[in-house]
């Protein structure tokens, strides 16, 4: 697999207890490169376009406030197959399902409050990197 590009944040729960680091030595361990990096707050539009797939969702809402609640920091990852390595990483959606030495597994409060996001696809990916960095901000 070739050389790929995802996208990451850091969630509100993980930048409040300070684990930014901590999140980033797991990544750069597990062979992906933070390429890009900022940490920022959203603004609710911004966190609303953001998760525009998930509109009908019952959960969408309040997955908006939470977003929004403090800072985040917004990544491009860089290493062989990193969306799928990202997954891995990261551990299942639900802290209590991840498995074992995960993110969110290590760090994770509750379904919404899950430490980290990634993407699900490489078009995903492209999207995403797309919504919150220009060119010349990753540097691989
Ligand atoms: P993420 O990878 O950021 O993509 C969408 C997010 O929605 C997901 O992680 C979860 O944090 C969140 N999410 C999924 N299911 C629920 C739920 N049942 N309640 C609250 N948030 C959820």
């Amino acid at each position: 697999m070739a050389t790929q590009r995802t996208f990451s944040i850091i969630k509100p729960d993980a930048t409040a207890r300070n684990l930014t680091g901590k999140i980033n030595a797991k990544f750069e361990e597990q062979g992906l490169r933070v390429v890009a990096q900022k940490r920022m707050r959203l603004s609710r539009l911004q966190a609303r376009e953001f998760y525009i797939v998930h509109k009908d969702r019952p959960f969408y809402d309040e997955l908006v406030e939470y977003m929004v609640s403090g800072p985040v920091v917004v990544q491009v990852l860089e290493g062989d197959n990193a969306v799928l390595k990202n997954r891995e990483i990261m551990g299942a959606t639900d802290p209590a399902k991840a498995a074992p030495g995960t993110i969110r597994k290590e760090f994770g409060v509750d379904v919404g409050q899950n430490s980290v996001h990634g993407s699900d696809s490489s078009e995903n990916a492209a999207t995403e990197i797309a919504f919150f960095f220009s060119g010349i901000e990753i540097v691989g």
